[in-house]
């Protein structure tokens, strides 16, 4: 059972405000987890702590990914707080819907900051506790599409792939200081991720994408990651038909690139 897992641990999610860190936030909580919850929008994050099984255990630590210092301090008061964290869940990110030729460059940044950077500033900050204490466990939400390129996703798609480096270097490093590491690759989630995720500008395509809204519930997919990281997996997919183009990519290429030429950008 994931509750045995979870129980009694410090669990700090990212992103925790809606989607797949909310319905983490509710099925850590109902294991008995104590929880750090981390986005931008405090009310938000005050609702998910509410609805949470034992709220009393759950803390709101609002910031912003994109900003490092923020990021930094706010990481400070958690290991003042907590002493450590037992499992970062590095979850938090906003996606892409524009073209690499229409695409200005600081929007390219800006999600590389907010998918790739926030999760390497907040490892390099857990990490020297976590090693001290010998056990940390840090789970990585990156995406089907850290495994391969897709259409209109060119910066979303470098810093998840850019996340599969850096955490199975960090894996090979640490593995023996009791350091787990589980990379979770979702397909597509019923979330609003299509809603925030941004375009050419960096305003929010604000469209529910069919993909989305045909995808597996934000629980399901919860309780998915739950059990990969309970059973320490290194690498998860969790999606449907989707998930055939990580297999078609890396067994029949050829495959691959003939059904991403005919993608319909959006
Ligand atoms: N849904 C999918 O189909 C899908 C597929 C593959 C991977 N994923 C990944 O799953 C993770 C969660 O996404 P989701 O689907 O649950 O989408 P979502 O509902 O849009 O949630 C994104 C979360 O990230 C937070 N966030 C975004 N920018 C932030 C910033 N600058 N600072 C702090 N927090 C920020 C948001 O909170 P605030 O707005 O309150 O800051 C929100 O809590 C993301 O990493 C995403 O890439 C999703």
């Amino acid at each position: 059972m994931s509750s045995q897992y979870f129980a009694g641990k410090t669990v700090w999610i990212t992103g925790a405000s809606s989607g797949i860190g909310e319905a983490l936030a509710y099925r850590c909580s109902a294991t008995g987890a104590r929880l750090i919850l981390s986005a931008r929008r405090e009310d938000e994050l005050a609702r998910v702590k509410a609805s949470c099984a034992h709220s009393d255990r759950c803390t709101v630590m609002p910031l912003d990914l994109s900003n490092q210092q923020q990021i930094e301090s706010v990481a400070d008061k958690v290991l003042q707080q907590f002493g450590t964290v037992d499992i970062l869940v590095n979850n938090g990110g906003i996606s892409q819907r524009s073209t690499v030729i229409e695409t200005d460059v600081n929007v390219d940044r800006r999600i590389m900051e907010v998918d790739y950077f926030s999760g390497v500033i907040l490892t390099k900050k857990l990490l020297p506790a976590m090693t001290a204490k010998g056990a940390g466990h840090i789970v990585v939400i990156s995406s089907i599409v850290g495994l391969f390129g897709f259409p209109v996703r060119s910066a979303y798609s470098a810093a998840k792939h850019a996340l599969h480096g850096f955490y199975e270097s960090l894996w090979a490093e640490q593995h023996t200081q009791g350091i787990r590491v589980t990379i979770v690759c979702p397909g597509r989630i019923l979330t609003d991720v299509s809603l925030h995720a941004l375009t050419k500008d960096g305003t929010p395509h604000g469209i529910m994408d069919h993909g989305q809204k045909n995808g597996i519930t934000a629980d399901t997919c919860a309780r998915k990651i739950m059990r990969a990281v309970r059973k320490n997996k290194k690498e998860v997919y969790i999606g449907k038909i989707d998930l055939l183009m990580i297999y078609f990519k890396r067994y029949i290429p050829w495959l691959y690139y003939q059904l991403v030429s005919k993608v319909q950008p959006k």
